[in-house]
């Protein structure tokens, strides 16, 4: 058994520097653990580093769905029009919100959701679109934009796959009214287990704040007072200070993250080329920021 583990090629592994346990030891023999410094700090980084007027950062991928959706705060029953070709999450933040998850069908080349099939599904119900990066593909973003604009739908980017990918040379985390990124050990940076919502909107920025923190209209610091009153229905995703100052550590090398998985997936290419395999497709359009490789089987 034993052996058999040893010679598994792990599905992903994060990377943890010396400097990335010094960070979250510091942070750990400091007086805040969560709440404190660190977040803000971290939240700081993200905005920094994607582009994004807002960063909201919560204890996990899933649950920046789940505030996402909740920001939106749609009546019980409208559809949420999704990919198939997904990890669960993307679809359950529908259900979270008493809303329906509607499946429309992916690009054959991409992986990615098809304009076209969303235009099939739309319907009255219908009222935002969770669009994922599959692989760390960008969407045809333009595209879904267009359809949203005129259906009047809500864009949330499922973005789990792509931090650090690029759409017509900008970097994921503006393109959405709100953009979900997860920092699970497989992803391209780790806070262990973690997530963050980006937006422009300075009015979802505030709601994903309140509905990370019980829907409670003051930060835990004014709320010392004891004087706050809940305005949603939130729940408790906040992320703690030790992860975050393990994400701004990790946020510092995302940039050689991302040569070396673009590295590798040119490896693949080549050792590849020639065997009964589709190797993937990567639109002109987009830099991959290479979560996985997917290649299709001829047979
Ligand atoms: C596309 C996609 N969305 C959402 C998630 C959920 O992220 P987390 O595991 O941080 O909750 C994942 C996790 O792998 C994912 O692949």
């Amino acid at each position: 058994m034993r052996d058999n583990m040893a010679k598994t090629i792990p599905y992903g592994k994060q990377t943890i520097t010396d400097e990335d346990v010094k960070a979250v030891a510091d942070v750990l023999r400091s007086e805040y653990l969560t709440t404190g410094p660190k977040v803000g700090e971290f939240e700081a980084a993200l905005c920094k580093y994607t582009g994004a007027k807002h960063a909201v950062a919560v204890n996990s991928g899933t649950s920046a769905l789940d505030i996402a959706v909740a920001a939106l705060e749609l009546p019980a029953g409208s559809e949420i029009i999704t990919t198939p070709f997904t990890f669960v999450a993307s679809a359950n933040c529908a259900l979270y919100n008493n809303c329906k998850p509607v499946f429309a069908d992916i690009d054959s080349r991409t992986y990615n959701i098809d304009p076209d099939a969303i235009k099939k599904k739309i319907t009255k119900k219908t009222r935002a679109i969770v669009y994922v990066d599959y692989a760390g593909q960008p969407c045809e973003i333009d595209e879904l934009r267009e359809i949203a604009g005129k259906h009047s739908l809500a864009l949330i980017e499922d973005a789990a796959h792509s931090l650090g990918a690029e759409y017509k040379g900008k970097r994921v985390g503006t393109f959405a009214d709100m953009t979900c990124f997860s920092f699970h050990p497989v992803k391209h940076i780790t806070t262990g287990e973690g997530g963050a919502v980006t937006t422009q909107s300075d009015e979802l920025a505030s709601k994903l704040r309140m509905l990370r923190s019980h829907g409670i209209d003051k930060t835990p610091q004014e709320r010392a007072t004891y004087l706050y009153d809940m305005k949603m229905l939130g729940r408790n995703y906040r992320i703690t200070d030790f992860q975050c100052a393990l994400g701004i550590s990790q946020l510092k090398k995302i940039a050689d993250n991302l040569k070396q998985r673009e590295n590798v997936a040119q490896l693949y290419g080549k050792l590849l080329a020639g065997m009964p395999v589709t190797l993937p497709y990567v639109s002109p359009e987009v830099r991959h920021a290479w979560h996985l490789y997917v290649v299709l089987l001829d047979k």
